[in-house]
């Protein structure tokens, strides 16, 4: 069944999302984890194990990589995708939502080491506790581990999928390195970034969560689809968080984007804004240090009020994500995928 997606435009839901607070999210963890509990269980084991299978060399840093865990956000994504078509998840669901965690943990590697991020989880990066080298083959060693554990079911389906997903998210990457210091990028081609680089993966979460207990195309496609917009609001959050937020919450250096000169929508927004005659000023600006860069660039994001702009575009797309869900049969599980597009927008960390 096509489902009627609603443009990008409004502000609809913004309040609403904006409003949910840190007991809501309690809540949410609490009647999530009831669902998915003793699945996600079952792939931390999964996790442990395989991150446990080198053969020597990377054990240290493997182990460094399994203490620190995120958010697990794509794991859910797969185990709930599976649970709002069946009721249920079985070893393929429990395997691929392993794969995607491993596929994001070997992208976060390379990217913090293409960031020259000092921290993540709160801890220092594998390009900073160790070297480069050790980065670079570490997250080459989780990738190749993703590929093998992806193909060990008796279907070849998941590892093409996860293969496109993953080559999507490299696109992404490096178009978003090829945009660097381009202040004059449109919304939409900094969209597109975003599906590419983070999209990809939740995409395919889902995909595979459903896939994983036979569901019908249509219902695949659904889910595919929620995960595709889920994932473009969950990193326009992530940009926000990046000028907004707090590097105490969040594990991670703040203000990276800005200092690296990534055109994300906070800048792409204000360059839209600004009259020509202050282009050059602003662009004086981005070639300060930090101590000054910051404030002066945050100036100018509030007179051109553009957190309200960012936290609004980013629920736009945690809504447009939530109508892919109509096409599913009412459940636990598909409202609980519904509340994780809104707590994509609604994070602390
Ligand atoms: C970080 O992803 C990279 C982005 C796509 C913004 P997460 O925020 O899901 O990272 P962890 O796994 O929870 O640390
Ligand atoms: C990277 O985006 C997302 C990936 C595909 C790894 P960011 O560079 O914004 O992610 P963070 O902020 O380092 O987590
Ligand atoms: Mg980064
Ligand atoms: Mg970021």
């Amino acid at each position: 069944m096509a489902i009627a997606i609603s443009p990008i435009s409004g502000d609809s839901g913004y309040q609403q999302a904006n409003c949910v607070s840190i007991a809501d999210h309690r809540l949410w963890k609490e009647k999530t984890l009831n669902l998915v509990g003793p699945s996600l269980h079952q792939v931390e084991t999964l996790l442990d194990t395989t991150l446990g299978s080198s053969k020597g060399a990377f054990d240290e840093v493997l182990k460094y990589v399994s203490q620190l865990s995120g958010k697990r956000l794509r794991p859910m994504l797969t185990l709930l995708s599976a649970l709002a078509i069946d009721g249920e998840v079985n070893e393929e669901t429990v395997r691929q939502a392993a794969v995607v965690e491993l596929v994001h943990t070997a992208t976060l590697v390379h990217d913090d080491m293409l960031d020259q991020a000092d921290c993540r989880r709160h801890f220092p990066t594998v390009h900073r506790r160790w070297d480069s080298t050790t980065a670079i083959l570490c997250g080459d060693w989780l990738f190749t581990r993703a590929y093998g554990l992806a193909s060990q079911g008796e279907s070849t389906i998941p590892g093409r999928w996860v293969s496109d997903a993953a080559c999507r998210l490299c696109e992404g990457e490096l178009l978003q390195n090829q945009y660097v210091g381009n202040w004059r990028l449109t919304e939409s081609d900094y969209i597109e970034v975003l599906k590419g680089k983070t999209g990809s993966l939740c995409g395919v979460s889902c995909r595979l969560g459903a896939w994983s207990v036979s569901a019908a195309p249509a219902m695949i496609e659904a889910l595919e689809a929620f995960g595709l917009d889920l994932g473009i609001a969950f990193q326009l959050h992530d940009d926000w968080l990046d000028y907004w937020g707090e590097s105490e919450a969040t594990g991670k250096p703040d203000h990276s984007d800005l200092m690296a000169s990534k055109p994300t929508l906070p800048l792409i927004y204000l360059f839209d804004q600004l009259q020509e005659n202050e282009v050059d000023r602003i662009e004086e600006i981005l070639s300060w240090d930090r101590s000054k860069r910051i404030p002066a660039v945050h100036e100018y994001l509030e007179r051109v009020n553009a957190e309200l702009y960012i936290r609004r575009t980013a629920v736009r797309y945690a809504e447009r994500a939530k109508l892919h869900l109509s096409a599913l049969p009412s459940s636990a599980a598909r409202d609980a995928l519904g509340s994780l597009a809104d707590l994509s927008v609604s994070r602390f960390s």
